[in-house]
């Protein structure tokens, strides 16, 4: 059995996510996760919160707390928030754990023994009025690339380009709005990357099955050539730059690491914390000398993330000459869109998951977000076509299909797989429809391609309904019993395939199912569809989809089990609630 180790990326304290967030990092790793579990790979999924860095003390400041306080509260409601959407994490961490700040100290010492931290003076904001410096969002100013004049020191959320606090026009502090600043000298800590970019080239190049999006982002920062970047910021809150005795460094009071450099070292900080608590073995996860090499290591993220994930982290691992295991594939989304403009957390424009669980349940958001995955494209949200695919998706053909079949059971074979009757035509191109869609939904889980496995998943459950139509049980029941039972049966055995399958993408609806239908839930149910595990009478090449090995997987229950008919699985999404939720959340106006 293989070993998949999964991190979403981390999502920031400062505020509940929106559904942009979900889908483009958590959710499609959740998904990933429950699939690889079912097809019996050792999977372990670890995320976190990334705690520190000025946002959060922007977001603590504005709640009037401090930011440790702001931090405890915030991770628990990032935590129920992913409980609500029934995100399967192994372990969900904190970047502001002890287990954090020491490798991150550890990281920064052996990076400094090899010459890969470089002490440099720069040049800063220092704000008089409130006698500090004034580090990235804490300075606002003028855009000097398009004159917005919100621009944040970082970033200018207008036209989007990186900025250095220094080049803002006008600038002001963003704790007390006072304009008198000055731009002084200070020292800061450089990683340099620029070292690194051969071999960076090199690794991004030879990378097996990433996206076009993030190898595209990662060879566009090394064609423009790698610059080093500060790793240090003047800020209270965040891990302290100490000497090796863990006294303050020299020059470096009341300074601490930039939060882009400790964040990834959370993805091994929380796997301590996850060990620590479960009693594993979190070496053979992220050390290649003690196991890890066997590991297939995945990450998501959205497309912002990909230069830190794909250049600073790596250089972060490659500097330090030790051998911690890098990231095999890095899956990286593009956005989901509010009616296609931006989602935003600081102007509250979209829905939160907190507000999304409030008035729709899990599974609805979770096939939603999923069929329409960012992958290709950005993909706009809107609420008609969350209505649609609830409705037609969800309701009219899984929900249907199963209502259908087990309430006929129910009704006229009382609630027991029936025997007789004999394959014939229907069963015959069912089958075949099967081998075909089975293999492909296995290999799109593979490949991470998630709009294909939902689209083969619905596939399925369209033939499904195809085939009942055809075999018609209820057409044959008064003249041929036996010719119904078959219909029945294969129907029944279909239910529990699609509850399977259900499994990594809606996973109430398929605990209801599983429910129903009397099928414990086996940690790797979906072992029955892999040709290697059914004890089959022929030579069975693993991956070889026989027509035997697919008429195996519709004949799984057993004659005279029982079973009972879920209750109403999916509730129709009505007109009526999309014109509350427009009215609530707006949408449309963008
Ligand atoms: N907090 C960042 C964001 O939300 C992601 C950090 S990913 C990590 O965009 F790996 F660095 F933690
Ligand atoms: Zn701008």
């Amino acid at each position: 059995m293989s070993k998949i180790l999964i991190t979403s990326a981390l999502p920031y304290i400062n505020g509940v996510k929106h559904l942009g967030n979900l889908a483009g990092s958590m959710l499609p790793a959740d998904v990933y996760a429950r699939a690889m579990r079912l097809l019996d790979y050792e999977v372990l999924y670890i995320c976190a919160t990334d705690e520190h860095g000025t946002p959060a003390e922007l977001a603590a400041q504005a709640e009037g707390m401090a930011v440790a306080d702001y931090c405890d509260k915030m991770h628990e409601a990032q935590k129920s928030a992913g409980a609500d959407f029934k995100l399967s994490y192994d372990y969900f961490g904190r970047s502001s754990a002890p287990s954090t700040a020491a490798l991150t100290q550890h990281f920064a010492q052996v990076l400094e023994q090899n010459g890969m931290i470089e002490e440099r003076v720069s040049k800063q904001v220092y704000s008089n009025a409130d006698g500090r410096y004034l580090p990235d969002r804490y300075v606002e100013g003028t855009c000097p690339n398009c004159a917005f004049e919100a621009a944040r020191g970082d970033q200018c959320d207008n036209c989007g380009k990186l900025l250095d606090p220094i080049d803002l026009i006008d600038p002001y502090s963003a704790v007390s709005g006072s304009k008198d600043v000055e731009v002084r000298d200070t020292k800061h800590l450089y990683l340099k990357q620029s070292v690194k970019s051969d071999d960076l080239r090199k690794w991004v190049t030879s990378a097996k099955d990433w996206p076009p999006l993030a190898t595209s982002i990662a060879l566009k920062w090394l064609d423009e050539g790698l610059r080093d970047r500060s790793i240090t910021r003047d800020l209270e809150w965040g891990i302290p730059v100490v000497d090796k005795d863990g006294n303050p460094r020299a020059g470096f009071e009341g300074k601490v690491y930039y939060v882009w450099f400790d964040a990834p070292i959370a993805y091994i900080g929380a796997t301590q914390d996850w060990a620590a608590e479960t009693g594993g073995d979190w070496e053979s996860w992220w050390r290649t000398d003690k196991g890890a090499d066997d590991v297939q290591y995945v990450q998501f993220m959205g497309k912002d993330n990909v230069a830190f994930h794909t250049l600073s982290f790596p250089t972060t691992i490659m500097g330090s000459g030790e051998p911690w295991k890098m990231v095999d594939q890095l899956k990286a989304f593009n956005w989901v869109t509010w009616y296609g403009g931006k989602f935003s957390t600081s102007s509250k424009r979209g829905v939160f998951m907190d507000q999304a669980i409030d008035i729709a349940p899990s599974d609805y958001w979770r096939w939603h977000l999923m069929a329409n995955a960012p992958e290709g494209n950005d993909a706009a949200f809107t609420w008609e076509e969350f209505q649609a695919s609830v409705n037609s998706d969800l309701a009219n053909v899984l929900g249907n299909f199963v209502n259908r079949i087990t309430k006929y059971c129910v009704g006229k074979f009382d609630g027991k797989v029936p025997d007789g009757g004999v394959p014939g035509e229907a069963e015959d191109k069912l089958i075949s429809e099967m081998q075909i869609g089975l293999q492909y939904l296995k290999q799109k889980y593979e490949q991470r391609e998630f709009r294909q496995a939902m689209f083969a998943t619905r596939k399925l459950w369209t033939a499904g309904n195809e085939y009942l139509t055809q075999a018609a049980p209820w057409t044959h029941y008064k003249t041929d019993t036996a010719q119904a039972a078959i219909g029945v049966r294969y129907g029944l055995n279909l239910v529990a395939l699609f509850a399977i399958l259900a499994r990594p993408i809606i996973p109430d609806a398929a605990a209801k199912i599983h429910a129903a239908m009397g099928m414990p839930m086996l940690k790797d149910a979906w072992k029955f569809m892999r040709p290697e595990i059914l004890d089959l009478d022929y030579e069975v090449d693993p991956g070889d989809w026989s027509k035997e090995y697919v008429t195996n997987i519709l004949n799984i229950l057993e004659i005279g089990h029982n079973i009972s008919a879920p209750d109403v699985l999916f509730t129709k999404i009505e007109d009526d609630d999309i014109a509350t939720w427009t009215e609530r959340f707006g949408g449309g106006e963008a």
